[in-house]
Formats: structure tokens, C-alpha cells, sequence
């Protein structure tokens, strides 16, 4: 028995990096998969359409049941099809996993139009577009009697919830996905959909091309210490998440190695407070209690 036996699932980006370990757990777990990646570089630029298609056929060599999709997951009829895909292959849809990214990392100073748009594009727009249509697809079924018990798993990150100088364009789209995520939480729970992020930390292409990270995130050189930075350490979050007994919704988790974390929204806290308006001279005497 697997934790997602007969769950059908689609992972965004899964032909590298932390999407690829998230196939092969589901897969080991007994979901069907839609295997998802454009194959592109790091920022973005060119494609290598064999990237989804190589770990379609490796879950297939391990006995799992997997196709590959290599469409533009922000683009509007690419995101489509993808959703299509997979009804029309499996029968059904019951996960989607929103992975796919790629990084430009500048200083606001240095960064372009085009840095900008691409990284927004690609995160932001990339995990919108999957889950409007995933949703409709749900909202039919729902309307059709059908009890929906479906799961939404996005991607964001610490660069965004936290910060990170370098990735304001990254950062932006990141936090935006947390949000994104927390609000379509509320508007889908109607047609029994469930939708979480992830902020997680793991060795892949985009942690080893950071300058300074690649030392850090280096598989440990004894092999008796755990490897805290394996993207596969990300993955069973993503399938419990996923399971459809999960009762997770609207909530944001941090994860990396051996730990998960619970992120809280934008929480308000200290207060001054008077009954009328402040003037600027006031608040140039009061605004120290809040530490600004
Ligand atoms: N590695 C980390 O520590 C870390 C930290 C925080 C967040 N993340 C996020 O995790 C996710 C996976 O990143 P990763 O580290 O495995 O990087 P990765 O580069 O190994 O994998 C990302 C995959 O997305 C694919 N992709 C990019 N644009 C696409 C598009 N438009 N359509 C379809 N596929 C596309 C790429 O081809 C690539 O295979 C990303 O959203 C990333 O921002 C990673």
C-alpha cells in the first residue's frame, strides 16, 4: 500500500532537481504521474524537450506509471493542455504540484526589463496558470456530484518570505506564490480542493550556480553524516501534502533535511493608537515604540 495509491498527479519542473525527486517518491508511493519540463537553463533561456521524457521512462523502469509534457507551464493554452493531458491519459486529476522556476539574480541596479518579466513570468504566472485550469476541471466535477479530494502544492521560498539582496525579481514572485496560495486556499475549499507551499532548501542547479551556497550545500564528504542539502529530503512533505486524508490548507512550510517548519502570514503586531489622526510631528516622537 502506498500513500497515494490511485492518486493522479501532475509535478511542474519535475525533469531535474527537487521535481524529479518528488516523482520518483510519488511514484514509489503509487501515484500516476503527468511529468512535467520545458528544460531549460537555469535563467530560463533554451529548452531540452528529453528532460521530462527521461524521468517519465525512469519511474516507468522502477514499475511506476508516468508521461512526460514538455509545455510552457505559463503559457495559457501550454497550461491547458497539461491539465487536459492528464484527464484524458489517467481518467482523473487529483494533485498538481507547481515546481517549475528558473533564476536571474541581480541587484536592482543591474537588473533588466527582461530579468525582471521572465522570473515573474515563469514563477508567478507559471503557478497561476496550471491551477485555473486544474480548478475548473474541479469545479466540473464537483457541479457533476463528483467529491472532490484534490491538492494544490506550490513552490515558494525564504528569499521571499525572508529576503534575500540579489533576488528582488525571485523574492517578489516567491511571496506572491504564498499568498497566492493562501487566497485560492479560501475560494477552492467549495469545490474540495486543499492548497499548500512549500519553502524548501535543497542541492540542485540553482543552489550549486549561488555564489556562496555551493561549499555549503556540497554532499557531506563522510557518508555516516546525513546529507541535510539531498533534494530528495524535500519530497515526503510534498506527498503528505498531497495524500487525499491531508486535512493541510492555506498554510506555508518550510523545509529542508530532517526539518519542517510552519511559516506564519505577514502577522500584525506592536501598536500605537490614538483616537483621531496623527500628525508627522507625533509620530516623529511615537514611532520609536515601533522600532522604526
Ligand atoms: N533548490 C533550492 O534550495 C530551492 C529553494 C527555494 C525554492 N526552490 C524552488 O524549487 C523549485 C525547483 O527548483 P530546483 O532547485 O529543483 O531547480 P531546477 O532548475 O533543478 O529545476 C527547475 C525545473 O523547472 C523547469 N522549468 C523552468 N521553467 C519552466 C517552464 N516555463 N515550464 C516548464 N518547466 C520549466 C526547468 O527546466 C527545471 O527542470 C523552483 O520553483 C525553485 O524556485 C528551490
Amino acid at each position: 500500500m502506498g500513500a497515494l495509491d490511485g492518486r493522479i498527479a501532475i509535478i511542474t519542473g519535475a525533469g531535474r532537481g527537487i521535481g524529479r525527486e518528488h516523482a520518483l517518491l510519488f511514484a514509489s508511493e503509487g501515484a500516476k504521474l503527468v511529468i512535467n519540463d520545458l528544460g531549460g537553463a537555469v535563467d530560463g533561456s533554451g529548452d531540452d524537450r528529453s528532460a521530462a521524457q527521461q524521468v517519465a521512462d525512469e519511474v516507468v523502469a522502477l514499475g511506476g506509471e508516468a508521461i512526460a509534457n514538455t509545455d510552457d507551464i505559463a503559457s495559457w493554452d501550454g497550461g491547458k493542455r497539461l491539465i487536459d493531458q492528464a484527464v484524458e491519459h489517467f481518467g482523473d486529476l487529483h494533485v498538481l504540484v507547481n515546481n517549475a522556476g528558473i533564476l536571474r539574480d541581480r541587484v536592482l541596479i543591474n537588473m533588466s526589463e527582461e530579468d525582471w518579466d521572465s522570473v515573474i513570468h515563469v514563477h508567478l504566472k507559471g503557478h497561476f496558470v496550471p491551477t485555473r485550469h486544474a480548478a475548473a476541471y474541479w469545479r466540473e466535477q464537483t457541479k457533476a456530484g463528483k467529491d472532490v479530494k484534490a491538492s494544490v502544492i506550490n513552490t515558494s521560498s525564504t528569499s521571499g518570505l525572508i529576503g534575500n539582496p540579489g533576488q528582488s525579481n525571485y523574492g517578489a514572485a516567491k511571496s506572491g506564490i504564498a499568498s497566492f496560495s493562501v487566497i485560492i486556499a479560501e475560494e477552492l475549499k467549495r469545490y474540495g480542493v486543499r492548497v499548500n507551499a512549500i519553502a524548501p532548501a535543497a542541492r540542485t542547479r540553482m543552489t550549486e550556480s549561488t555564489p556562496g551556497l555551493a561549499d555549503i550545500v556540497a554532499v557531506p564528504q563522510d557518508a555516516s553524516v546525513f546529507d541535510a542539502w539531498d533534494p530528495a529530503n524535500v519530497s515526503p512533505l510534498v506527498a503528505y501534502l498531497a495524500t487525499e486524508t491531508c486535512p493541510a490548507t492555506g498554510r506555508v512550510f518550510f523545509v529542508q533535511g530532517g526539518t519542517v517548519r510552519n511559516f506564519e502570514n505577514w502577522a500584525m503586531t506592536d501598536k500605537i493608537e490614538k483616537n483621531d489622526r496623527w500628525t508627522v510631528a507625533e509620530l516623529k516622537a511615537e514611532m520609536a515604540k515601533l522600532n522604526a
